[in-house]
């Protein structure tokens, strides 16, 4: 019970590998302003995109086994596609008792929107490799042409810009630069941002994309899962030491304190490290 008489509320935990989680935390907490957030970013494996996928599976799910344990949350939403399309069944296998929300690739709904039939999918190197996302493609966008794209540097990138840092154009037009097809008087009309780092970075690619496309970003789609799936419990409200965020590097940097500060979250220091 809260201090008022009114039944507490378990957390959300929102995971990613870094800062882009926030992109979807953003939106969940718009929809589910009765609940308290948890945010959890495994930045000391960051980036995951360059990860094998064997050790990066088992990671996941060690990491995993600890965060329930710890910080029993009512649902997780794993704001990270490359970790979802790898890790998302083994998670749901290995903890059959909790409500995961995934990221997958926005191919479905980009191949619905597109009318030029020429989609393009910016991700990281890992997600590109996913026979999760081969299957996306196949089953929900074989009449479209679907150009992969896997970006070595974007989702350091977008750390580094929400952290203050001025961007190198030519740097980013380098990795932005493979979505833009023009085939048979068509051209690319829709970008599917499959990496939740890369939204923070949307205007700059509006800026130097040679063409306007649709960036096609799924964090609110995956806020509404989220929403659908944890109903909210008539005058129930969250414990007010909730909305904090965990660094399994136990040491964040300045700007990233500031940022998770910017965003409403404090930042737990765990006197026990994650993975030990
Ligand atoms: N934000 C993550 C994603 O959605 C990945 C970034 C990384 O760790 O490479 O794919």
């Amino acid at each position: 019970m809260t201090t008022n008489g009114t039944p507490e509320l378990k957390p959300i935990l929102v995971f990613d590998s870094g800062i882009g989680g926030l992109t979807v935390l953003r939106e969940a907490r718009l929809l589910m302003p009765e609940r308290g957030f948890i945010y959890v970013a495994d930045d000391a494996g960051f980036p995951y995109g360059g990860w094998e996928e064997a050790p990066l599976k088992a990671r996941i799910i060690a990491l995993f086994g600890e965060l329930l344990a710890r910080h029993d949350p009512e649902a997780v939403v794993v704001a990270c596609n490359t970790a979802f399309t790898l890790a998302g069944a083994d998670l749901r296998q290995h903890f059959p008792d909790r409500r995961f929300i995934g990221t997958v690739p926005a191919i479905k709904p980009a191949a619905e929107r597109t009318r030029s039939g020429l989609v393009s999918v910016l991700a990281t190197p890992g997600t590109v490799k996913r026979a999760y996302t081969r299957d996306l493609i196949q089953s929900f966008a074989s009449q479209c042409h679907v150009r992969l794209v896997g970006s070595e540097n974007l989702a350091r990138m977008a750390e580094a810009y929400i952290r203050g840092e001025v961007l190198d154009d030519a740097a980013v037009i380098a990795e932005i630069a493979p979505c833009f097809v023009e085939k048979d008087g068509a051209r690319t009309d829709i970008v599917v941002l499959a990496c939740t780092h890369y939204p923070f970075l949307a205007n700059v690619f509006r800026r130097l994309a040679p063409w306007p496309v649709d960036w096609l970003d799924p964090a609110e789609a995956i806020a509404r899962q989220a929403r659908r799936l944890v109903p909210l419990v008539d005058g129930a409200e969250h414990p007010d030491d909730l909305d904090f965020a965990v660094f399994t590097s136990g040491s964040p940097d300045f700007s990233t304190r500031r940022l998770m500060q910017g965003m409403g979250l404090s930042v737990k220091v765990t006197s026990t490290p994650y993975l030990a």
